[in-house]
């Protein structure tokens, strides 16, 4: 049984409901609700056991104390009080076991903060104080319901162009700049960067999600993702390199319906090969930024890729970065002859700029938030404008992708389309 979420009934929440097992908890807590104006009666005797049988039959208060004292497994109970409590309530607990990891796993699954007893009253102060700020903040989702969903997806043309590093670039943009509650699902199961170019543990959500897609919920949303900031949220993993995924694909899809809902924004990192294996994951993303270099490999790739979207997602418009352009002396293909043997134009050309990347790297940040006033910034934001043009007016380009002198080109191989390419290199081979 999951709760779930009512909005509308958010306002009719009790304020406060505490669930504790001892008196002395109970006497510390009394006061402090007094001074925060809520009702010491309240304060009720069970521990988490109570809190799981309450909360199954009545609505969930906006915060929620319960103590965990008497759980034998603590993380366990805690997903059995999630199943119960309605999204929106914030859950501070409390219990004697002081272990970070502990700490860190609540944290992880949803829990707001987690305080040792016995209770000090100004760390319950703090704790509440910040538990209202966090209910007081605007709800971006409600904020922005006026706008359609954002629904994008970053896909690479090889290993390496930088995907990654522009579609964290993307929901940072989306997230902290443009004010949208924003979501960085990182498909690379295994290899994926979401979490570690931000700084944070992935944790464990995505991979639950593909071991058990039917858990995937409104609740389960919010209680996967990690937050990197207040308006972005990201779910990735490090799955263990010995297992390979098992998965239909089904539990991806399902996790970006239940982001859609939950989010403004959404952006998917999505390694090629998830085209190949599951397809039907881009049916409902608005814009594809397929990111490449300038290299032979790169566009016998990015035209095959684009050939796919035109076949396969006529309904998604595509937008072509060319990432790490250098300049032309030390491009393997010049801007001109790719956009020639992909018969369209590039439309965003983001610099290479290894000394902004690597301090990213360093810094734990994404390349747009590291590299103010850099051109690379420039192009992000660029990007990031024309997506949000193309989503915010519900526009799909029902046409096909603009074409680069291509009448002359029409129905040629691939390897005729590439044989075009002028590479200097080969061209001094055969002098
Ligand atoms: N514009 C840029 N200038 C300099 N370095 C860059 C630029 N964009 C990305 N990089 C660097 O290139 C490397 C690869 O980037 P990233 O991980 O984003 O690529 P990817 O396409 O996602 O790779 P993978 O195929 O492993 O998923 C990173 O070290 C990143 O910092
Ligand atoms: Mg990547």
């Amino acid at each position: 049984m999951n709760a779930p979420f009512h909005p509308a009934r958010a306002s009719q929440r009790e304020p406060f409901v505490a669930f504790v097992c001892d008196e002395t908890t109970a006497e510390a807590l009394r006061p402090i609700a007094v001074e925060l104006g809520w009702s010491p009666e309240k304060v009720n005797k069970g521990g988490l056991r109570n809190a799981v049988q309450t909360l199954s039959v009545s609505a969930s208060p906006n915060i929620l104390f319960v103590d965990l004292s008497e759980s034998g497994d603590p993380l366990n109970d805690i997903n059995a009080l999630a199943e119960v409590c309605e999204p929106g309530t914030i859950v501070i607990a409390c219990g004697q076991v002081n272990d970070v990891r502990l700490y860190r796993d609540l944290v992880a699954s949803g829990i707001h903060d987690y305080l040792l007893k016995p209770l000090n009253p100004d760390a319950l102060r703090d704790t509440f104080a910040q538990a209202q700020a966090a209910l007081a903040a605007p709800k971006l989702a409600e904020a922005g319901a006026d706008r359609p969903h954002c629904s994008v997806a970053v896909i690479g043309t090889r290993g390496g162009c930088g995907a990654s590093t522009i579609a964290t670039s993307l929901a940072w943009l989306f997230g902290d700049k443009q004010g949208r509650a924003t979501a960085l699902l990182d498909l690379d199961v295994h290899f994926g960067t979401g979490a570690l170019a931000l700084d944070l543990e992935p944790g464990r959500g995505l991979t639950d999600a593909i071991e058990n897609p039917s858990r995937i919920d409104g609740l389960f949303i919010e209680r996967a993702m990690v937050r990197a900031s207040e308006r972005l949220a990201v779910l990735s993993a490090e799955a263990p390199i010995s297992s390979p995924i098992l998965s239909d694909g089904a539990a991806f899809y399902q996790l970006q319906e239940e982001m859609r809902s939950a989010f403004e924004c959404t952006v998917v990192d999505l390694p090629r090969n998830m085209l190949v294996n599951h397809p039907h994951l881009i049916t409902d993303v608005q814009v594809a930024v397929l990111v490449t270099e300038l290299t032979l490999a790169a566009a016998r790739d990015a035209i095959r890729i684009l050939s796919w979207f035109k076949s396969n997602a006529s309904q998604t418009q595509v937008i072509v970065v060319a990432n790490k352009v250098q300049q032309p002396a030390v491009l393997e293909i010049s801007r001109k002859d790719f956009e020639g043997s992909i018969e369209r134009k590039i439309d965003i050309v983001v610099p290479f700029e290894p000394r902004i990347a690597s301090q990213a790297a360093k810094l734990g940040k994404p390349l747009a938030e590291t590299g103010k006033g850099a051109k690379s910034l420039a192009a992000f934001m660029d990007l990031a404008r024309r997506i949000t043009a193309i989503t915010d007016s519900g526009d799909r380009d029902d046409t096909p992708a603009k074409s680069n002198k291509s009448g002359d080109r029409k129905g040629k191989s691939l390897l005729g389309k590439l044989s075009e390419i002028k590479m200097p290199g080969k061209a001094k081979a055969k002098k």
